[in-house]
């Protein structure tokens, strides 16, 4: 079979590269040529830990090539799986031009049979429009059909995610498509839940938004915690042994950030919306995490009428670590804020700087190291919980900074290794 894979984002890229790292014929097409040149060239336009080996290694095989040649990429493809994005619009819906611009050129490009899969994350409904779009605009008298295959795989274990996943969903109106698909995951090995094209796009929203709103459950809890004296960590291991709560995303802090739980969370509120329901559940998520991602800025005003002035030490700037992304992470908000203030700001991240930059390119001090950061710091405030910031030691902020005040969103450290200094962490 031959496969291609529309856009090399996130989703793109890593679907095209294991689908080759299996086995299969895959050629990826993105519309920037840079972009193409520097993956031929062997080099991944993202930081996504093992996929640039991978990468390498299937286009040196001959299973892998990238092209902006989107014509002769889908001509002879047998499936081709859409990866482009589906960014927030400032309703909250799920902006859909990048799908159904791809879904054209599709349509007005191949020539034989073949199967469209949808990964990107679209609103229930979408993969039925898909589907009548690409049938409007067919140049050749071929037959298509829309699947939705839905991804789960979270940033900074992308390829692990892929390789290994809990499950592959597809959504399909047709016993063919469904055998397709069946055969292009084969060797996966992993198990497969077949539905049709709704439920599939459902269960992705549905999943995200069950665990974003785990997530604004146990910031909502742990800050109850702070007013009744109990420790949010315990009161999570204590829950965790409950298969039926299971031990995963019960982490407090600054709450969730990245390209998935506060679009998708958003979208799906948007759309019960549409259809005059309201989704209470999430609706909550949302609200909490808007809040919590606050959390250090508003706990600061305890110690700061004002930031004007004030040494910031900031320590994590990506939403989450093994990752250079900063969408909606927590730091930019709260960076935009201090420095609003006068605030004077050195920050540290193992990898997200350059990307820091892009927004604040003179306004705050990168440092290579925490401790470059934290010297002279009146206040540290934690984002990120990057290995480098949790492995330092907690004598390190009494020695380097001027007033050792610690607000700590990620819960790095153990609060009696911080006993000596004024350490805040959330929950505990
Ligand atoms: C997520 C989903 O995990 C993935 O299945 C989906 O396909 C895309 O969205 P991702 O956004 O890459 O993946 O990261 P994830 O590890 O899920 O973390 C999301 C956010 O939640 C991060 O900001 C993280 O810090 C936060 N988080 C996660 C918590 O605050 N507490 C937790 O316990 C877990």
């Amino acid at each position: 079979m031959k496969l291609a894979v529309a856009g090399t984002g996130y989703v793109g890229l890593v679907t095209g590269v294991c689908l080759a790292h299996v086995g299969h014929n895959v050629i990826c097409v993105d519309i920037d040529e840079e972009k193409v040149n520097t993956m031929k060239s062997g080099v991944s336009p993202i930081y996504e830990p093992g996929l640039e080996e991978l990468m390498k290694e299937s286009y040196n095989d001959g299973k892998l090539d990238f092209t902006t040649d989107f014509v002769s990429a889908y001509k002879d493809a047998d499936v081709i799986f859409i990866g482009v994005g589906t960014p927030e619009r400032e309703d909250g819906s799920a902006n859909l031009d990048y799908v159904f611009g791809v879904a054209k050129q599709i349509a007005e490009s191949i020539e034989q049979d073949c199967l469209i899969v949808v990964k990107s994350t679209v609103p229930i409904g979408t993969n039925d429009r898909v589907e009548g779009h690409i049938k409007k605009h067919l140049k050749h008298d071929v037959n298509v059909e829309v699947a939705s295959n839905p991804e789960f795989l979270a940033q900074g274990s992308a390829v692990k995610d892929t390789l290994e996943a809990s499950r592959i969903v597809i959504g399909v109106e047709s016993n063919n498509a469904e055998q397709i698909l069946k055969k292009v995951y084969t060797p996966f090995n992993q198990p497969i839940v077949s539905t049709n094209r709704r439920s599939a796009e459902m269960v992705k929203y549905a999943s995200n938004d069950f665990l974003a709103l785990k997530i604004s459950f146990m910031n909502d809890i742990a800050n109850l915690c702070e007013l009744v004296g109990a420790n949010i960590e315990d009161v999570a291991e204590g829950m965790s042994f409950d298969p039926r709560i299971g031990n995963k995303f019960l982490n407090a802090g600054i709450g969730y950030g990245g390209s998935c739980f506060p679009k998708d969370t958003k979208a799906l509120h948007w759309l019960a919306s549409e259809h005059g329901y309201e989704l209470k559940t999430v609706k909550a998520a949302i609200e909490v995490n808007e809040i919590q991602r606050f959390k250090l800025l508003k706990k600061a005003r305890d110690y700061f009428e004002t930031m004007n002035g004030v040494n910031v030490a900031v320590l994590g700037l990506t939403f989450k670590p093994g990752t250079d992304d900063l969408r909606e992470a927590p730091s930019l908000p709260n960076v935009k804020a201090l420095i609003e203030e006068g605030a004077n700001v050195k920050a540290y991240d193992p990898v997200g700087v350059d990307n820091f930059k892009k927004y604040y390119p003179t306004e705050i001090d990168y440092t290579d190291t925490p401790q470059e950061a934290l010297k002279g710091a009146d206040i540290c405030l934690i984002f990120t919980e990057w290995g480098e910031i949790k492995e330092l030691s907690p004598s390190s902020f009494k020695e380097l900074m001027k007033t050792p005040l610690v607000l700590d969103g990620r819960n790095c450290y153990r609060p009696e290794d911080m006993k000596d200094i004024n350490y805040y962490s959330v929950g505990r």
